[in-house]
């Protein structure tokens, strides 16, 4: 459970606002000099905040530098359609990537780059609390499983995994991008996919004694009871079209 000066973040209402302070930070980001230097925008993700299923990809493309928005070309296109098969929608989930910004001409993500992104992944994935996150290729799964064997091996088998301070659920996937290299994988992607419905309705699995917070020096204000939440836009543009945050 991740808390707020002790007291626990669990409205969508303020889940997605400690996503913006991320958003916010890493937007300005300049850890990797080639990178800031070479992309339109920081992607951060985009999704429901308090989603149960996350998604992580390797880096944002040409139209996500663009558009702000992960997964919004053809890889994004067979996401939503697989999506859609197994009874869920954009906002229903939340789509982030191991890099925030696009490597000059789609090149792979290098490990000094994945390594600056990493504490970017690890706050979404502390501040949504999925149940399951499924990595799509190669460069998410090595990444949280911190194990270099790859995506051919390991797709489609579940391992509880603890990332920070919780434990989920992580289905290792095919990248849509892969499948579409090969059509053949499309059937196979598709037929992971199917068993994601089971994997949430598993639930989360038992998860780690929460770390105790130090005591506050001094007594801190009263922090006020979270408003109803509205339905969120899945592309979060109430006030800024690059947030691409619900
Ligand atoms: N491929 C990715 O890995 N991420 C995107 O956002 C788009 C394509």
């Amino acid at each position: 459970m991740v808390t707020l000066r002790g007291v626990p973040l669990t409205s969508p209402q303020e889940r997605r606002e400690a996503l913006r302070a991320v958003f916010e930070e890493a937007r300005g980001c300049t850890r990797c000099p080639q990178l800031a230097q070479t992309r339109t925008q920081v992607v951060f993700g985009a999704g429901n905040a308090n989603a149960d299923l996350m998604f992580v990809g390797e880096a944002p493309g040409r139209d996500e530098d663009e558009q702000g928005l992960p997964f919004v070309g053809r890889s994004g296109k067979l996401l939503n359609t697989l999506l859609e098969e197994i009874g869920l929608r954009r906002e229903d989930v939340f789509i982030a990537n191991t890099l925030k910004c696009r490597p000059p001409g789609n090149r792979d993500p290098q490990p000094a780059e994945i390594d600056n992104c990493q504490d970017y992944l690890g706050r979404q994935v502390a501040l949504i609390e999925p149940i399951v996150i499924c990595t799509l290729g190669n460069f998410s799964t090595k990444l949280l499983r911190g194990d270099p064997t790859g995506i051919t091996k390991l797709h489609g088998q579940e391992q509880e995994l603890t990332i920070g301070e919780r434990t989920v659920r992580l289905y290792p996937l095919f990248h849509p991008a892969a499948a579409l290299y090969t059509p053949s994988n499309v059937e196979v992607l598709r037929a992971d996919f199917a068993r994601i419905p089971e994997l949430l309705a598993a639930g989360a699995p038992p998860q780690p004694a929460p770390a105790a917070e130090p005591e506050p020096a001094v007594p801190e204000p009263e922090v006020a009871a979270p408003e109803a939440d509205a339905e969120p836009d899945w592309a979060g543009r109430d006030d800024d079209s690059q947030l691409g945050l619900f």
